[in-house]
């Protein structure tokens, strides 16, 4: 048997966390694990996890996964080669440095407690009046000097309009938003007394979950993060991939607290024996945030591959390659990935909608309109369409490319003939409506016709929904095609750690892994397109 084969990965995700083992010879999944956390909800708008229940199932969904491998001849020990980890980004944990416990339930991504911390950063005060974008010689030039017309404009009242929740867009790629970790490392800091105090005395970690995992997974107990997770802070320099000095002051988080950067595929270190099972001989050898291992795992690996994962939320990449493109309509710049300490960062255009798979939970759990999430598509289908009913489920407010923390979720046009089923059907249609704006976004960020795309790589849990898809591809009137092995996040996350341990020797072997399954083509009129989208404004 070729023993460099075998490629774990573990996916940390929103709801769930799932540990899987691919053949790369074979291209298939040959063990899965996955196991679902709690969500709580202390107060409107709040979202928290535990962060040793993750911890807990993150081991338990390992060992469970090499226990099946066992079962079909594989040895754990022998065979697999290392583990690449993803996670769900921007959800961040404060922990003891001793005792490695955490000080504060994870605070998620989806968490809106910091909306008035964000509303403050949008403005321009005196402690940060001074950042800017200019080399630091010329930075010298002005300091103090009120008679520098950039400084006069900061301080007038023009500066927020002038600047606004864009103010760190151009070193970040991101606007201010409650959704990234850097103000959520700020609430933790200013409001739990023990994490306030062991930033004081330096006993305190602050990390996303990759770095939570990291930090408990291996021997060495390595405190990082990659460059796709620390882009998501608004504390990280999109040109040098460090943090920001400035940026750092002025949201009061200590560099010696935060993880160090590295590349998305590398050695970090080496699987703890006793709670992995793996005998302290693994390398865990690739970090990436969900979604840039969902484009890696897609095979999204040249300028103008996109891709769009529906799982919690909905994310849509698209690779710019070397060029970091600031968008001017509401999208994000980020890394797409950095497959190598000594490769260079690839960019990516990234539009992010909050609600996808959660509003299917909601109907749910919520409105109990249904009882299993596979009832829904049934449901939708038994209706032609909505009967005019819209939903826009912004519970969190709107993400991309809106970035309203005050929008709330609206349903609208119901008549005493709409039921349920127009209410599921309006909810998979919100997707491919919120999807298909941020499309459009994007290319237009590219000066671009929605022509130019050449078809839309799907993946995640949502997928399973042929409907969904069907839909998105008559909105968008190109082809979408979901590809044969839909964890693409974690085949993203195990190919990256492949590549720094020899299994993959070249980035271009991950399209060999990548096989169509289902291309759903568009099956109405350009006319009827233009009819069908409601005007999006
Ligand atoms: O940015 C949040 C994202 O990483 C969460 O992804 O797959 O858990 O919805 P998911």
């Amino acid at each position: 048997m070729d023993h460099k084969r075998y490629v774990l990965a573990l996916d940390q995700g929103t709801t769930s966390t799932r540990a899987i083992l691919f053949d790369f010879v074979e291209s298939t999944v040959v063990a899965s694990h996955q196991l679902n956390h709690k969500q709580h909800f202390p107060q409107a708008g709040w979202v928290e996890h535990d962060p040793l229940e993750i911890l807990r199932n993150a081991r338990l969904c390992i060992a469970a996964v090499c226990h099946q491998a066992e079962t079909k001849g594989i040895s754990p020990l022998k065979d697999i080669q290392c583990l690449g980890l993803t996670n769900q980004r921007e959800t961040v944990v404060a922990w003891d440095r001793t005792t490695g416990q955490p000080l504060h339930p994870a605070i998620v991504w989806q968490d809106t407690r910091t909306r008035d911390l964000c509303a403050a950063l949008t403005t321009v005060s005196e402690t940060s009046a001074s950042l800017e974008t200019k080399p630091a010689s010329l930075r010298a030039s002005r300091k103090g000097g009120s008679k520098s017309p950039i400084r006069k404009r900061q301080r007038g009242s023009s500066a927020v309009t002038d600047h606004g929740v864009d103010r760190f867009r151009e070193i970040t790629g991101l606007p201010i938003s409650t959704y990234f970790s850097g103000t959520k490392y700020k609430w933790l800091i200013e409001n739990v007394p023990q994490v306030r105090k062991g930033i004081e005395d330096g006993t305190v970690l602050l990390g996303t979950i990759d770095s939570w995992l990291a930090y408990h997974l291996t021997e060495e107990r390595v405190h990082i993060t990659d460059v796709t997770n620390a882009s998501r802070s608004l504390l990280m320099d999109l040109r040098s991939h460090h943090w920001h000095g400035q940026l750092l002051d002025i949201f009061g988080v200590p560099k010696e607290a935060l993880p160090v950067i590295r590349s998305s595929a590398e050695r970090y270190g080496t699987l703890t024996s006793t709670e992995c099972a793996l005998d302290g001989r693994i390398p865990l050898a690739g970090i990436l945030g969900d979604q840039h291992a969902a484009m890696l795992g897609q095979a999204c690996l040249r300028t103008d591959d996109v891709k769009c994962t529906y799982g919690t939320g909905c994310f849509l990449m698209l690779h710019t390659g070397e060029k970091r493109i600031h968008s001017r309509h509401g999208l994000l710049t980020a890394p797409a990935y950095q497959l190598g300490r000594d490769q260079p960062v690839l960019y990516a255009l990234e539009g992010s909608v909050a609600i996808a798979g959660a509003g299917l939970e909601w109907l749910r759990e919520q409105l109990c309109l249904i009882r299993d999430i596979q009832e829904v598509e049934p449901l939708a289908r038994s209706v032609p369409d909505t009967g005019d009913v819209y939903l826009v489920p912004a519970f969190n407010g709107l993400f991309a490319p809106r970035w309203r923390a005050d929008a709330r979720g609206v349903l609208v046009g119901m008549t005493q003939f709409t039921n349920r089923a127009h209410i599921a059907r309006a909810m998979l249609e919100q997707v491919c409506f919120q999807t298909t704006e941020v499309i459009e976004a994007a290319l237009a960020d590219l000066g671009q016709e929605t022509s130019a795309l050449q078809m839309l790589r799907v993946d995640g849990g949502m997928t399973a929904n042929k409907l969904l898809l069907q839909l998105q591809a008559d909105l968008l009137g190109v082809p979408v095609v979901r590809p044969q092995i839909v964890e693409a996040t974690a085949l993203g996350a195990a190919a990256a750690a492949a590549l720094a341990t020899g299994v993959l020797r070249r980035v271009d072997q991950v399209r060999e892994l990548w096989r169509e399954d289902l291309v759903f083509t568009p099956s109405i009129s350009d006319m009827e397109r233009s009819t069908t989208a409601p005007a999006l404004e």
